[in-house]
């Protein structure tokens, strides 16, 4: 995946120095009759809006009927959750609990004591597999289920001051 998005990176990028090779070349001629040459550029210019029109407000309409996002759509797994209360504080977490069942949804509670931190939480190979945002004065629910047992990590993922690397901690997932 990442290979393939790289790729289109490099041939977009060499479009664009195609592009601007191209002008630098042609920058040293001087064009007399300015007005055939505006009447093309304006031609471009409204087949290019309407490219955009058509490519960009059928996919805008698709996306907007998914809303609202389900929280429940991201994770799968419904039904009773297992309850998780996180705060985040400068710098440290605090769980209400630290071992949860895998195969039963989970649904972590989060928010900050005092600045903004953000919540993720990554498997044993350090991938990450959920993330919410921890606010001051706002609980965001992130709803989970843990296919495998072992041990998770918490990192916060937002710079929050000088021991922002200090906030971890583990989460227990075990089989019940
Ligand atoms: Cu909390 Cu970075």
């Amino acid at each position: 995946m990442q290979a393939i998005a790289w790729q289109i990176s490099l041939v977009l990028m060499a479009f664009v120095a195609f592009g601007f090779a191209f002008v630098a070349i042609r920058s040293g001629r001087r064009e007399d009759d300015y007005a055939p040459l505006q009447k093309r550029a304006y031609r471009l210019r409204t087949r290019l809006f309407w490219v955009v029109v058509l490519a960009f407000g059928p996919a805008m309409i698709y996306t907007l009927f998914e809303l609202p996002y389900g929280a429940s759509r991201a994770s799968p797994g419904s039904g009773p959750a297992q309850v998780v209360e996180a705060t985040g504080h400068q710098w440290r977490w605090e769980l209400s609990r630290d071992r949860v069942a895998a195969g039963q949804p989970v649904e972590f509670r989060v928010t900050s004591a005092d600045v903004n931190h953000s919540f993720g939480i990554y498997d044993a190979d350090l991938r990450l597999v959920a993330q919410t945002q921890a606010m001051p004065g706002y609980t965001n629910t992130l709803r989970h289920t843990f296919g495998e047992e072992g041990t998770y990590r918490i990192l916060c993922m937002e710079y929050c001051g000088l021991a922002h690397h200090n906030m971890l901690a583990e989460i227990h997932v075990g089989g019940e």
